[in-house]
């Protein structure tokens, strides 16, 4: 069975259909999803929704986009949700210098402090890590040591992959993979081992082929699965598997 490691099911693009959607994923193959927030007030909606779906999981953290909107209150009312059932991971949080809606300083501050709360509760972190590759990995050298997690929607280099694996993190591959284009993370998927990938949809983002431009949803892994299956040269059903098995072990579900 599929486990989708990073969705974004409170997304208004899912405000028609979310329930007739989540409620057939079982047919679909899909057996897990974590639903990621990435805006302050996604943080509470993606909590919420979880407990909604025995399926389904939340990971609570801002995206590098978003930390603008946090200040000490509003962070201290985001720890309080890690009291709630479910929540298993800290994330999205992360540098993105692509969008750049932050000055790089406050998204370092921000990206710090959510790794030492990652830290002191014990929870994996899931990285997002735009045209920002040298000061993440700088960041995650000094402050996410001993710690786990994924890095997200991996785009770097082949070489920057087998460096995230020996620290012992997950490598996050969607829909991107099928892209005709992706050649750096086909090299990458080729280069780096089955136990150290995770599948991934960024739902309602990022639609793998023939998907592609549509909405994403979790049922559609399959064809990232397929396409791990064929650079690798194992059948989908093993990447489905060891993948689920990575999954289980980074978020402890
Ligand atoms: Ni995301």
């Amino acid at each position: 069975m599929i486990f989708d490691t990073h969705a974004h099911y409170d997304d208004t693009q899912f405000d028609a259909d979310r329930d007739e959607l989540l409620n057939a994923m079982q047919e679909q193959g899909v057996e897990k999803i974590v639903n990621v927030s990435a805006s302050y007030d996604s943080c509470r909606r993606v909590v919420d929704m979880v407990q909604n779906y025995p399926f389904m999981y939340a990971a609570v953290g801002i995206h590098p986009d978003e930390v603008g909107s946090l200040n000490e209150e509003r962070f201290a009312r985001m720890e309080e949700l890690f009291r709630r059932d479910k929540v298993v991971a800290v994330g999205e949080i992360g540098l993105d210098y692509y969008w750049d809606n932050e000055s790089h300083d406050i998204q370092k501050q921000w990206f710090i402090r959510q790794l030492d709360l990652a830290r002191r509760l014990s929870l994996p972190v899931l990285i997002h890590s735009r045209e920002a590759a040298a000061d993440t990995m700088e960041i995650m050298k000094e402050y996410a040591a001993g710690l786990k997690g994924i890095i997200h929607c991996y785009s770097y280099s082949r070489e920057m992959a087998r460096e995230y694996v020996k620290m012992g993190f997950y490598i996050g591959v969607g829909g991107v993979v099928t892209f005709k284009n992706a050649r750096k993370l086909k090299e990458t998927v080729e280069e780096i081992p089955l136990t150290s990938i995770v599948l991934e949809t960024d739902c309602p983002y990022l639609a793998p082929v023939p998907y592609r431009g549509k909405r994403n949803q979790s049922g559609y892994i399959r064809y990232v699965a397929e396409e791990i299956a064929r650079i690798k040269g194992l059948c989908s059903e093993e990447v489905i598997a060891q993948t689920r098995e990575n999954a289980r072990d980074v978020y402890g579900v």
